[in-house]
């Protein structure tokens, strides 16, 4: 290229980074949304696009490649026009993807992690995408593309080769896999219904009655909506935002994604009874990039709720009651479920969790005081207007009211979204699923807890099994450490946002210490060590993340020890980690010498 194309190029780019920027009104805090565009514009978000952004936003370089360097699906090179990016989770595993990714190999003539040499295709692991019903899955450009085997993978790289539109690359579509309706977020409803109700009581009723039918959040905490609303109202804040949590990044959770595609309005609904209550005027959905896909069904929706005057200026034909919502797309990063981390990603900035207190309810979106609900919890809410705390209190248990929407993979017959009661039994459930023989349950994703047959018969309730909704069925002939606790603590080396140093390093201690044992090299000794090292986290750790990354080794070693015990081979207390072959090795072959000392 000559000097004078070079130029044309870069001012042709400033030119549309500019328009870019105007988009979003020159805005610091949509950096988000301006890196998004940049990214499937430029494939990449170069030094010179860095230079540019940072000069209109009146900020560092710094500031902004530090947000580019945070979020899986930013980058600082090229990733290719079509970016592959296959999910490497364990339930991925468990369903051939080994087969896929070296099929993608094969077909495109490069390994993971790299770009065709004309830049057309760049192939990439990516963490849990939300898809375990339909596994091995990929995303390409947005899109996904599930239930993958090799010989779809060579469809998928001609079509690309040829030069085809991402969606004609194959006929592939999510599926929904509903599997049970319950009463509560299945059952039928008309849209508005819920808002009517609310709008017919003061902002203080809705409140009382949402606290009264104890709806606890269902992003896995389970802390009660109304009482969080209540602490909201208290905080005596004019300004007050909403957010809807639809990051769903816990490994082995998928019935969001659902709530989303079957259930929009269901939920918008919610976040305009939540408006009312805590006189909002602006919703912010913060939507995961791997369910950008998504993004135009739910905007449809949303548009569909402003011509029926159920979104928009005086919903309900109530004056003073405006209030509309924005869908913000997340670009990769588990810890910006954490709803701190999220709160700092819709600022713009790197997804790390703050310090608390001060809590979102009183400091949270713009430092303005914000209740971040989950989508399910949102959804409930509407129902709960309009049938009543008493009708939904009378489902599921004493301290868990109402349902719960399970995403349920491994091996089972019939992988898919559940509507429960609270209160079902782990046996009970993996009869409904169609499972025998199973080892393990991994009940809440990686973060929650590996349970074995004797405790089957307990059951999913706040008080008894809480869960977020992941349920994975581990079949007896599974590789449990090596196929699931080794891939969730690497999920977690992956995911921790660095800022505190026991989450950083810790579990790549504890990752080794795995390693070890697991090549038969551990002693019981290590065996202990892991399990007291892996209770450190919980006390040092800022959130939710690092608190409880280690607890697949906890809840395998305490559930699952003889599996650990079956593979040290020695009553040795102690061996050295220390490998003098191996350590001489390189410096024997340089002078032609064969080691002669035996370590151990
Ligand atoms: C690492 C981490 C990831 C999280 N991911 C999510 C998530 O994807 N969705 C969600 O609703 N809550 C998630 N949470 C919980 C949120 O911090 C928060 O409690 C929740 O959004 C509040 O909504 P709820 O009260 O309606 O459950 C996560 C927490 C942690 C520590
Ligand atoms: S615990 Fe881990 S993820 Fe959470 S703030 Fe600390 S370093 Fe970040």
């Amino acid at each position: 290229m000559t000097i004078v194309q070079s130029h044309k190029r870069c001012s042709f780019m400033k030119e549309k980074i500019i328009n870019i920027l105007k988009e979003y009104n020159t805005d610091k805090g949509r950096l988000m949304d301006i890196l998004l565009d940049i990214q499937g514009e430029y494939h990449h978000i170069s030094d010179e696009a860095v230079r540019i952004i940072a000069d209109q936003l009146d900020i560092s370089k710094v500031d902004v490649e530090q947000t580019i360097s945070f979020y899986h699906f930013f980058s600082l090179e090229p990733v290719g026009k079509y970016a592959i990016y296959l999910n490497d989770s364990a339930v991925a595993n468990m369903f051939g993807r080994e087969e896929v990714a070296k099929a993608f190999e094969k077909e495109l003539g490069i390994p993971f992690n790299a770009v065709t040499g004309d830049g057309l295709v760049g192939i990439w692991d990516t963490a849990d995408i939300g898809m375990n019903d339909q596994e091995p899955a990929a995303l390409i450009n947005g899109e996904i593309f599930p239930n993958l085997d090799p010989a779809k993978v060579k469809t998928i790289v001609s079509g690309i080769k040829s030069g085809k539109e991402i969606k004609d690359l194959l006929p592939a579509k999510v599926e929904d896999n509903i599997r049970k309706e319950g009463p509560v977020l299945f059952s039928e409803y008309e849209v508005g219904a819920g808002l009517k109700k609310a709008l017919s009581l003061t902002p203080e009723q809705v409140v009382d009655e949402v606290k009264a039918s104890n709806v606890r959040g269902r992003g896995g905490a389970g802390f009660p909506a109304g009482m969080k609303w209540d602490f909201c109202r208290k905080s005596g804040g004019d300004e007050v935002y909403l957010v809807c949590n639809a990051d769903e990044g816990e490994p082995g959770t998928f019935k969001e994604r659902v709530i989303l595609t079957k259930l929009p309005k269901l939920l918008f609904e919610g976040m305009a009874i939540a408006a009312y209550a805590l006189n909002v005027k602006e919703g912010i959905i913060y939507l995961r990039y791997e369910y950008s896909y998504l993004k135009a069904l739910l905007e449809s929706a949303i548009q569909e709720m402003r011509d029926e005057k159920l979104l928009g200026n005086a919903i309900g034909g109530k004056s003073g009651f405006d209030f509309d919502i924005r869908i913000q797309l997340g670009a990769g990063a588990y810890v910006c479920g954490e709803e701190s981390g999220l709160l700092e990603s819709m600022e713009g900035k790197r997804g790390e969790p703050r310090n608390r207190p001060p809590f979102p309810v009183e400091k949270g979106y713009l430092d303005k005081p914000t209740v971040v609900n989950n989508v399910e919890t949102l959804c409930c809410v509407t129902k709960v207007m309009i049938n009543g705390a008493d009708w939904f209190k009378a489902i599921g248990t004493k301290e868990s009211a109402g349902t719960k929407l399970l995403s349920i993979s491994g091996d089972c017959e019939k992988p898919g979204v559940y509507e429960v009661d609270w209160g079902l039994s782990i046996s009970e459930m993996l009869d409904m699923v169609g499972a025998s023989s199973v080892q393990a349950v991994q009940v809440g994703g990686p973060s929650g807890t590996c349970i074995d047959p004797s405790h089957f018969n307990k059951k999913i309730a706040f008080e008894d099994l809480a869960t977020g909704g992941s349920m994975i069925v581990i079949g007896q002939e599974r590789n449990l450490l090596n196929d699931f606790v080794l891939n969730f603590m690497e999920f977690f080396i992956e995911e921790s946002c660095g800022s505190c140093g026991p989450c950083r390093s810790l579990t790549v201690t504890l990752k080794n210490k795995l390693n070890r044992i697991l090549s038969g090299d551990g002693t019981q000794n290590d065996i202990d060590e892991l399990y007291n090292w892996a209770g450190v986290g919980a006390a040092v750790n800022r959130c939710g993340l690092g608190q409880t990354s280690a607890r697949p080794i906890i809840s395998t070693i305490e559930n699952f020890r003889g599996l650990y015990e079956g593979l040290v081979k020695t009553d040795a207390q102690y061996l050295s980690a220390f490998n003098m072959d191996e350590a001489v090795s390189e410096s024997c072959e340089v002078v032609g010498r064969v080691p002669n000392i035996k370590s151990h």
